[in-house]
């Protein structure tokens, strides 16, 4: 049978470390689609390729092939993983991933190796565009000082020197841009569980959607 779960929330939700362990559970590959856009804003940003160059912007994606390792993205073969998690590009990426043929082709892309395989994709349309036909669709999310504080400690362990307000003020910037843009905004699918994981752990949060998985592939 096929299997295809969507994960959608704003971000520092969870839902990259909640996707990756219910993938291996289930046996899904695991696709960040967050991470495709990721590439595409360093890509650009290397380039010096705004965001209003859309021509450039198109011929650019043209020439990546992304593939995912795991939880690890390689574009043209190159692991671009630790680079595409970095502030900077978490402050510009959201003007990208606002630009309707970026959007286009990765979609495209995204639904492709979905046909192929049996995946688990967290982003912010998977459950509204790719994915509409998932057989399980999850939107995560958690309060914005419970999202900035996991984002923080994430950035810290990594021996990075940040500020707490900084990552807040960010993070809220950020989902105003996804939340608000034209194209496919970030908005929970009508037929999406919602899971409020402010005070729950990441393994409550597993659990709780691997009992839901399990019990409605049982029943079907
Ligand atoms: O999940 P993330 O923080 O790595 O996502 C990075 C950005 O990419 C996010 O600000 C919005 C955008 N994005 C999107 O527009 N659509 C997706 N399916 C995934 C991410």
């Amino acid at each position: 049978m096929k299997l295809s779960v969507a994960i959608d929330g704003p971000a520092g939700a969870g839902k990259s470390t909640i996707a990756k362990i219910i993938g291996e559970k289930f046996n899904l590959m695991y696709i960040n689609t967050g991470a495709m856009y990721r590439a595409v804003t360093l890509k650009a940003m290397d380039a010096n390729i705004t965001e209003k160059d859309v021509d450039k912007l198109i011929n650019l994606i043209e020439s990546l092939e992304m593939h995912f390792v795991e939880d690890r993205l390689f574009v043209n073969n190159e692991d671009l993983t630790d680079m595409i998690n970095m502030p900077t590009i978490s402050n510009n990426v959201s003007k990208y991933a606002a630009v309707a043929e970026i959007r286009e082709i990765l979609v495209k892309l995204q639904q492709n190796i979905a046909k192929k395989f049996n995946v688990i994709m967290d982003g912010r349309d998977i459950g509204t565009v790719v994915l509409t036909d998932a057989t399980f669709k999850f939107y995560l999310t958690a309060s914005n000082d419970k999202r900035a504080k996991r984002r923080y400690d994430e950035l810290i362990s990594k021996g990075l020197d940040v500020d707490y307000n900084t990552i807040l003020n960010d993070i809220i910037k950020r989902d105003y841009i996804d939340t608000h843009r034209e194209i496919n905004p970030l908005t929970k699918a009508d037929d999406a569980i919602e899971i409020d994981s402010s005070s729950m752990s990441i393994n409550t949060v597993v659990e709780s959607i691997a009992t839901y998985i399990n019990s409605n592939t049982k029943n079907n």
